[in-house]
C-alpha cells in the first residue's frame, strides 16, 4: 500500500455510459494519486456514480448511502462524493435528503473531483460541481485505466437533444456534444495496443454522432473510419434512435465485415397514439419497415430493444399493440421496464397514470411473450457453427476441457464454453449444443487465431 494515499471505493450504477465514466473517474482519481481499494470499510473516500432513469434507480443509491452514513459514524474523516445523473438532476437537494453527502459532482465535472475532495477536507464545506461544459466538441479525456482486457467502451457523444417526454438524460446529461472523430480514433488505436478485441462506441443516439462538429462527418462514416484500426476485430455500438437510422447506416453494417450484425433499437412502444405522446417521432410501421430493411440488408441480424408499459393513458388495445409489434420484430433480446414517473418531464403530469398493478401485470404478459420468441429464436441456433469472442471466465465449473469461460457471438448472443485462460481475447470457432433461457452452451473446435 502507497504511504499517505488516499483510498477511494467506487461504485457504478446505471447504464454502459456509467460504466464508462466510471473508468474515467478512477482515472482521474489514480492518476491523481489515489489508491483503490476493495473493501468499503478501508476508504477514506467512497465515490457513487448514479443513476436517475427511473425511481428505483434513485432509491437504490439512497438506501446505499443510508447504509454508508452509519460507515461515517465509525470513521469520521470518511467523504461520500455522489457523481453521474442523480448529481445534475436532483443537485443540492440531495443534501437535504441524504446529509452524509459531502460532494456532488456531475458528469462533466469528473477532473474535478481530486480539488472537490481536497476543498471539503480543507474547507469542511460540502462541495457541488455540476454544470455542463458548453462548446461544440467533447474534449473529456478518455479513461487512462482500463479494465478487462478484450471488449471496451469508447464514448463518441455526450447528452441528448431528442426530449422525449419521459426522460431525464437531457437534464442529467446536457446537451448533445460529440467528440472528433481523431481523439475517437486516437482510443481505439489505444485499446488495440493494448490487445483490446472489440470495442462498443456509446452514446445516447449515436446516429446523431458529428451533427454540430461541422465537419461533415457522420456515424456511418465515423464506424467506416474506426474499422480501419489493426487488431480490433470487432465493432458495437449504443444506442440507435429508429428515427435517426439512416440507410448509410443499414449499408455499412452490411458491407462493413468488423461491424457486428446486432442493433439495440428502442422500440419503446408499439401504439403510434403512446409514441407520438413519448415524442419518439417514429410510428410503429416506419419502425418494422426499417426492421424489415436490416433483415434484408443484414441477413441473420439479431436486434434487440428497449420496451415501457404504462405509460399514462395506455390501454389494453394500445398495449397489445406492443406485443404485436414484439411478434413481428422477434426481438432477440428485450430490456422491459415499468414506466416510472420522473422529475421535470412533462410525462410525469400526464392523465391516468397506470396503476402499479395494470402496469406489472403488462409488464409479466410482455416478459412471458418474449419468452416464447426467444426459445423459438434461439431454438434454431442449436447445432449451427459459430464465432466467439471469448471474453474470460464464466464461473469456477471445469472438465476435461478446462475452465467454464464465456463469449458473444457477433449478434450479442452470451454462449460458455470449456476452455483454458489462453482462449481469452481469442475468436473461437464453436458448435452450440443447448440453451437456457437466454444462454447457450457451446463446444470448443479449435482458436481461429
Ligand atoms: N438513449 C437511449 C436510452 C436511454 S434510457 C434511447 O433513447 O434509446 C434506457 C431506457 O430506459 C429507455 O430506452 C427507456 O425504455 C427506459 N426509460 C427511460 N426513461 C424511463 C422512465 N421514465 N420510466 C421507465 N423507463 C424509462
Ligand atoms: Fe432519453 Fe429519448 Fe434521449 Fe434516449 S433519445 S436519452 S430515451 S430523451
Ligand atoms: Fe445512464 Fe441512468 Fe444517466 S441510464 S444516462 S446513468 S440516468
Amino acid at each position: 500500500m502507497k504511504q499517505g494515499a488516499t483510498k477511494y471505493h467506487l461504485l457504478t450504477f446505471g447504464c454502459q455510459m456509467n460504466k464508462y465514466d466510471s473508468e474515467r473517474i478512477e482515472s482521474v482519481l489514480l492518476d491523481g494519486g489515489f489508491q483503490s481499494v476493495g473493501d468499503l470499510n478501508d476508504a477514506d473516500v467512497i465515490v457513487l456514480n448514479t443513476c436517475s432513469i427511473r425511481e428505483k434507480a434513485e432509491q437504490k443509491v439512497f438506501s446505499k448511502i443510508g447504509r454508508l452514513a452509519a460507515l461515517k459514524k465509525k470513521n469520521g474523516n470518511l467523504l461520500i462524493a455522489l457523481g453521474g445523473c442523480m448529481a445534475t438532476l436532483r443537485k443540492e437537494n440531495i443534501f437535504r435528503r441524504a446529509p452524509s453527502v459531502d460532494i456532488l459532482f456531475g458528469p462533466d465535472s469528473f477532473n474535478s473531483l481530486p480539488r472537490l475532495i481536497e476543498d471539503r477536507r480543507v474547507t469542511g464545506e460540502r462541495q457541488i460541481d455540476v454544470g455542463f461544459d458548453g462548446g461544440t466538441e467533447w474534449r473529456a479525456p478518455p479513461p487512462s485505466v482500463r479494465p478487462g482486457k478484450v471488449t471496451a467502451w469508447v464514448g463518441i457523444m455526450k447528452g441528448c437533444d431528442n426530449r422525449c417526454t419521459y426522460c431525464v438524460v437531457p437534464d442529467t446529461r446536457g446537451p448533445e456534444v460529440s467528440r472528433t472523430p481523431e481523439s475517437i480514433l486516437d482510443e481505439v488505436e489505444d485499446l488495440a495496443g493494448r490487445g483490446f478485441k472489440e470495442i462498443n462506441l456509446l452514446g445516447q443516439n449515436v446516429n446523431s454522432y458529428g451533427k454540430g462538429l461541422g465537419r461533415g462527418i457522420n456515424f456511418p462514416k465515423l464506424l467506416r473510419t474506426v474499422s480501419e484500426v489493426d487488431g480490433i476485430k470487432r465493432i458495437r455500438f449504443i444506442t440507435s434512435h429508429p428515427k435517426d437510422l439512416s440507410d448509410e447506416l443499414i449499408e455499412v453494417m452490411a458491407t462493413v465485415d468488423k461491424v457486428c450484425p446486432w442493433l439495440h433499437l428502442p422500440l419503446q412502444a408499439g401504439s403510434d397514439r403512446i409514441l407520438k405522446m413519448m415524442n419518439r417521432k417514429y410510428t410503429a410501421k416506419e419502425y418494422l419497415n426499417k426492421i424489415d430493411k436490416l433483415n434484408a440488408a443484414v441477413p441473420g441480424i439479431a436486434i434487440s430493444t428497449d420496451i415501457m408499459v404504462g405509460f399514462p393513458s395506455e390501454t389494453e388495445e394500445e398495449f397489445e399493440e406492443t406485443l404485436n409489434v414484439m411478434e413481428k420484430a422477434r426481438f432477440d433480446a428485450l430490456y422491459l421496464f415499468n414506466f416510472s414517473p420522473r422529475p421535470g418531464t412533462p410525462a410525469a403530469g400526464y392523465e391516468k397514470p397506470a396503476s402499479r398493478e395494470v402496469s406489472q401485470s403488462r409488464f409479466d404478459r410482455a416478459l412471458e411473450f418474449h419468452k416464447g420468441i426467444v426459445a423459438e429464436v434461439y431454438g434454431r441456433e442449436i447445432g449451427k457453427r459459430v464465432e466467439v469472442l471469448c471474453e474470460g471466465h464464466y464461473s469456477e465449473k471445469t472438465n476435461g476441457c478446462g475452465r467454464e469461460m464465456f463469449g458473444k457471438t457477433p449478434e450479442n448472443r452470451i454462449v460458455t464454453l470449456f476452455s483454458d485462460n489462453a482462449a481469452t481475447g481469442k475468436l473461437l470457432s464453436v458448435d452450440i449444443k443447448s440453451v437456457m433461457g437466454y444462454i447457450f452452451k457451446g463446444e470448443v473446435l479449435e482458436p481461429e487465431n
